[in-house]
């Protein structure tokens, strides 16, 4: 069945290719009656609704299209440079030892100001860590249990279902500890600073020894050009040999800067490993699908787009002239 339907669709193919030449010369021989009815009117019809329409979307862009900026682009800061991060390719992975140190350099340097709060430690098992180091981490720290009877709450060691505590009890406890500015979560960090990894990996790397010279920097502020305005509330919490790494990584500064930032991706997106994967299959399945649709349509149109319309003329009793021969564009 299929054999023979292949066949057919071979033949059909090349069919097709002859005859659709024809039907385009056909088509063309007559059109040629109807091209002179356009008149003036209908031309600054065309002209005018094509005027109208460029010009609403023109004045549409002009109204609600053009990006809104709250500062200059001076002012935003530094742009951060483009990084080649391996894992934003299509086709890579986290690197997993990465986001373990990653992990690492946050729960040593930034856990004391910056929460975690979107991450359960449930979601480090199998990503950063084995299941009995996240139960371990977790025991670390105490957890309210569920009111008793009375409505009262003790206190339990946490569990995997926990999420990672935060550093203050409150944001104003965070303000009131940090000159009043609030360290913000880091759990969607990645995603909510334009830039993302490029940024925070330049704002993190991005302190110069001194402020250039004529710069203004407030009293408790720091000067780093990639965050907007220049004066950000975090000093600079990074130098080389900060934490040491299990797996004998060098710390420098870069290295921990790069492997938090990853880090900070991950807990952002945990779901990108799975989501590129999900994706290429989709890509090669939908391929496939495509390809045969294209198949299957050229098949099914074959028969029509070979037709051909014969039309074969009473005979006349007048003689034609020698210069016209009936139907012989069909008739070849
Ligand atoms: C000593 C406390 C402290 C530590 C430690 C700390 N930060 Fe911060 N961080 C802050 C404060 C305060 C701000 C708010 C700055 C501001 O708004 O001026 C901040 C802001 C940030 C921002 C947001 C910048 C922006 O564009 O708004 C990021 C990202 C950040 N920190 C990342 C980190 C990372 C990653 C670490 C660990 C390597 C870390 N911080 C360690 C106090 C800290």
């Amino acid at each position: 069945m299929l054999a023979r339907s292949t066949l057919h669709a071979t033949r059909a193919i090349g069919a097709a290719k002859t005859g659709a030449t024809r039907t385009a010369q056909r088509n063309a021989s007559t059109t040629s009656s109807s091209g002179s009815s356009a008149t003036w009117k209908d031309n600054a019809l065309l002209g005018s609704s094509t005027a109208l329409a460029v010009g609403s979307v023109a004045w549409y862009y002009y109204q609600f299209g053009r990006p809104a900026h709250a500062m200059t682009p001076s002012e935003e800061g530094l742009h951060a440079p483009a990084y080649p991060w391996e894992h934003e390719k299509l086709h890579k992975t986290f690197d997993h030892n990465s986001l373990r140190r990653g992990f690492q350099v946050y729960r040593e340097v930034c856990s004391s100001c910056h929460s975690l709060a979107r991450i359960p430690y449930r979601t480090l098992v199998g990503n950063i860590m084995t299941n009995d180091e996240a139960k371990g981490l977790a025991e670390e720290n105490e957890y309210d249990t569920e009111p008793n009877d009375e409505g009262e709450t003790e206190k339990r060691p946490g569990k995997l279902s926990d999420y990672i505590p935060s550093p203050y009890k409150n944001d104003e406890a965070a303000r009131a500890a940090n000159n009043g500015a609030l360290p913000p979560d880091l759990s969607l960090m990645v995603k909510a600073r334009h830039g993302g990894c490029n940024y925070i990996f330049s704002l993190l790397t991005g302190y110069p020894e001194e402020p250039p010279a004529g710069a203004v920097v407030q009293a408790g502020l720091n000067f780093n050009p990639y965050f907007p305005g220049t004066g950000i509330a975090m000093a600079r919490v990074l130098y080389d040999g900060l934490v040491e790494y299990d797996d004998g990584t060098s710390a420098t500064t870069s290295q921990m800067a790069k492997d938090v930032v990853e880090f900070l991706n991950w807990s952002a997106e945990p779901e990108m490993d799975q989501r590129k994967r999900m994706g290429w299959k989709v890509m090669a399945v939908g391929g496939v699908l495509f390809a045969l649709s294209v198949w299957v349509k050229r098949y099914k149109w074959s028969t029509v787009k070979t037709r051909r319309m014969l039309y074969d003329p009473p005979a006349m009793k007048a003689k034609r002239p020698d210069n016209v021969t009936v139907g012989s564009a069909f008739r070849k």
